[in-house]
């Protein structure tokens, strides 16, 4: 059994958001292989209020209103750039447990060293933040892993140069790569590669177990949005980037990782571009280099067998 946190910018059950959160959540919560013990939030796909109350919502959906939640950062470290989200129609915000998110980290793993696996889905900026709290933070972690960055390819968005969760805090990703721990990176060149199509949405949104056909709904506007947003009616899917850092977790068979020394850039340009280097220790040019792994990437997934476990754990829910 994994005892795991998840660090999450959960938008599913706004309208036009990203909905890959909300089945992260409840992976977590139908795998019987993981025990979520803590729920941190983090502004990002959406406002961090709105991310809370959607978080709070969708446990109560799944029928674990008890797991606890923290709500975290509203803005990144450095520069503001917090979207700024809606609730549905007729949904009254809700409160969550008071401590601020880097202090439950902080406490989580002081409290249990080494047992925890946190599972960070958004902009990092809670886990630099706990980080900073406490030095002994990263070190306590059984595990950190990660959804964010891209290494072997890039996003071809001079708008965007990084993947979204690092581009939107880059610094709080210098901070995790410089902290000591190993994190495990699950990037776009992965979970890209893990799709839910429309046929899918469509099966989910007319079962009649309520989370299924919820996330079936939103699954299919998420989809409408991607069309409308790319200008492209072909579009017919959408990626599983969180949910597949899940399955990290209780399927090691569904990635190939590869060790690397990974920076981040901080300038204007690219802001938010990952380097991954596979060779830290020699420069392809003959050079010294000396870098120090601080990284496990994920450079390949079995998509199929990713979809088998997604479809089969999703269809426990009750
Ligand atoms: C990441 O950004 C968000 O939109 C998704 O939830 C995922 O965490 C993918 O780039
Ligand atoms: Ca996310």
């Amino acid at each position: 059994m994994e005892r795991l946190i998840l660090d999450t910018d959960l938008a599913m059950g706004a309208p036009g958001s990203d909905i890959d959160d909300g089945f992260a959540l409840a992976l977590c919560l139908a795998d019987p292989q993981l025990d979520l013990e803590l729920v941190t939030t983090v502004g990002g796909n959406t406002d961090v209020d709105t991310a809370t109350t959607l978080t709070l919502e969708l446990l109560d959906r799944l029928g674990r209103p008890e797991v606890p939640v923290h709500r975290g950062a509203r803005d990144p470290l450095v520069r503001p750039r917090a979207r700024q989200g809606s609730l549905p129609a007729g949904m009254a915000p809700r409160e969550p447990r008071p401590e601020p998110a880097a202090t439950a980290l902080v406490e989580a793993v002081r409290a249990h060293p080494g047992e925890l696996t946190l599972v960070a889905i958004g902009p990092l900026t809670n886990v630099a933040l706990a980080m900073r709290l406490d030095p002994g933070f990263a070190g306590g972690l059984k595990r950190l892993v990660i959804m964010g960055g891209v290494f072997l390819q890039h996003t071809n968005e001079a708008g965007m140069p990084g993947e979204f969760n690092i581009w939107c805090d880059p610094e709080a990703a210098h901070a995790v790569l410089t902290s000591g721990v190993r994190a495990d990176f699950v990037g776009l060149d992965v979970t890209l590669r893990v799709r839910v199509d429309r046929a899918q949405a469509e099966a989910m949104a007319a079962s009649d177990q309520p989370f299924t056909a919820f996330a079936g709904q939103y699954t299919q506007a998420w989809i409408d949005h991607l069309a409308e947003r790319g200008g492209d009616e072909a579009v017919d899917s959408c990626a599983m980037h969180d949910p597949l850092a899940v399955a990290a977790l209780s399927r090691p068979d569904l990635l190939t990782w590869r060790d690397a020394y990974v920076a981040v850039e901080l300038g204007d340009r690219l802001r938010g571009a990952m380097l991954a280097d596979f060779h830290p220790e020699r420069g392809k040019h003959g050079q010294e280099m000396d870098l120090e792994v601080n990284a496990r990437v994920a450079v390949d997934v079995d998509a199929a067998a990713f979809n088998d476990y997604f479809t089969t754990t999703m269809g426990e829910i009750r």
